[in-house]
């Protein structure tokens, strides 16, 4: 069965039954799945307010196929009802990635705020918390504030107090496609009342093949490069930053840096097995992005990350002024995740339609992990933020190509 996908005037043949939405032509309204869509020649995308989450990104491969290369649900509604929460596409926030003890001190004042991580007989809700806590910034419904054919803005108010972080903090997120197939998120946060951390980032998911990839459903065989990324942060059993910044030597496990290095390939070397923590096998670790200051972060050669599927020949280069970058290889994926109707193969019962272990990364440009917990990283510029200074930004350029 064939159906007619429309991306903006022309139609496209989509080998697979009937899409549960409509085509995503521009109308000032979300469509009947409660997806907003922004368009712009070549590429498509859809965001939900939930979580200001990216639920859908559209654009051809080398055989003019259109595909779906980032996880999340068919419709607006189902991000309220999915318990499995892994983030799908979200702004983590007030500050994302773990906090240790879920603790800090600002101003010689120690703030306690909810855990959710690595729960524990005596810590039945958890020792850390992960991404701004168990009602994070990405569980909560953002206002859309502007919507037009080519780009979108979200906004949130996280209350003084909310999940234990002091003061009121008001953000704004916009995203936005581009005639030269890029998709842009920029993100603005202010603390209003107190001085508190902010960090922020887009919690993306990709499967540059669009689950559609006839001979593997994991992403071992993208190509990922982190020309900047010389270093890790250091992490203990849990993934709780150690305070040791670690070197990547070339031609070890978590070198992607010397040269563009096949996401397989790391799993054959030598330090994979608990690379993510105690009993975890893959990639879930913080690099950090070092150019040379003063740097132009839109300049061709300041690029920070690229990750390309020969499948498909779809190729994702990002620009950020962040100056870290986490990199998840899906390990807790476990096959119970559907994919989306637009995703995958509807014709061949070679590969059931759910997300398989390693058949996702995450990229997310951030800054020093835990930085408010390790003063001498000298991050604290960079993450804690007062009414009489200045606003938290972050800029990322997601620019896609086709390889032949
Ligand atoms: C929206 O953008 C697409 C892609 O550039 C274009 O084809 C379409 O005509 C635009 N729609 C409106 C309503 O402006
Ligand atoms: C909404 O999306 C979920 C998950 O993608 C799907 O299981 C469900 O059938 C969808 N609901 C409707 C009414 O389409
Ligand atoms: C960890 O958090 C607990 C409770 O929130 C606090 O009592 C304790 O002092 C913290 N430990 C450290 C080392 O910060
Ligand atoms: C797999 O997909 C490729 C690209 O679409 C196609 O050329 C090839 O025939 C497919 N192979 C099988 C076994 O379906
Ligand atoms: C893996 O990549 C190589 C090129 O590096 C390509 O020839 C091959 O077809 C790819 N295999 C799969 C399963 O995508
Ligand atoms: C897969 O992971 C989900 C979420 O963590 C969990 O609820 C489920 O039990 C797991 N399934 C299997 C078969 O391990």
């Amino acid at each position: 069965m064939r159906s007619h996908f429309f991306l903006g005037a022309a139609a496209i043949v989509f080998p697979i039954p009937a899409l549960s939405y409509k085509p995503p032509t521009f109308t000032g309204s979300p469509d009947h799945a409660g997806k907003y869509w922004i368009h712009a020649s070549g590429i498509s995308a859809a965001f939900v307010p939930y979580g200001a989450s990216i639920s859908n990104l559209l654009l051809k491969d080398k055989n003019g196929i259109l595909r779906d290369v980032v996880t999340g649900f068919d419709n607006a509604t189902y991000y309220h009802i999915d318990k499995q929460h892994n983030h799908f596409g979200g702004v983590p926030g007030r500050y994302a990635n773990r906090i240790k003890n879920s603790t800090f001190t600002l101003d010689n004042t120690a703030y306690h705020i909810r855990p959710n991580d690595n729960p524990t007989p005596d810590h039945p809700d958890g020792v850390d918390t992960l991404h701004g806590g168990p009602d994070g910034w990405d569980y909560r419904d953002f206002a859309v504030v502007s919507h037009t054919n080519s780009s979108i803005t979200f906004s949130i108010v996280d209350p003084d107090g909310k999940e234990g972080f002091p003061g009121e903090v008001v953000s704004y997120i916009t995203y936005s496609v581009s005639d030269d197939l890029t998709w842009d998120a920029k993100m603005v946060a202010i603390a209003t009342t107190k001085k508190t951390p902010i960090m922020l980032t887009s919690h993306t998911y990709w499967n540059l093949d669009g689950f559609a990839n006839n001979e593997t459903n994991t992403v071992m065989n993208h190509t990922l490069y982190l020309p900047f990324s010389g270093q890790t942060v250091g992490v203990d059993s849990i993934l709780i930053p150690t305070g040791d910044i670690l070197p990547a030597p070339k031609g070890t496990v978590n070198d992607f840096w010397s040269a563009p290095k096949k996401i397989g390939d790391g799993f054959e070397q030598d330090g994979i097995e608990g690379n993510c923590g105690e009993g975890c096998v893959g990639y879930d670790n913080c690099w950090l992005v070092n150019r040379q200051k003063p740097y132009d972060w839109r300049s061709a050669d300041k690029m920070v990350a690229s990750l390309h599927s020969p499948w498909s020949g779809i190729q994702l280069d990002i620009w950020s002024d962040q100056e870290a970058f986490q990199f998840y290889s899906c390990n807790f994926q476990n096959g119970s995740m559907a994919l989306k109707e637009t995703q995958g193969l509807h014709d061949d019962a070679k590969f059931p339609r759910t997300i398989p272990k390693y058949g996702c990364v995450v990229l997310e440009v951030q800054d020093y992990i835990d930085g408010i917990n390790h003063p001498e990283w000298g991050r604290m510029d960079k993450q804690v933020f007062e009414p009489a200074g200045d606003p938290y930004v972050l800029q990322v350029r997601h620019k896609f190509s086709v390889v032949p």
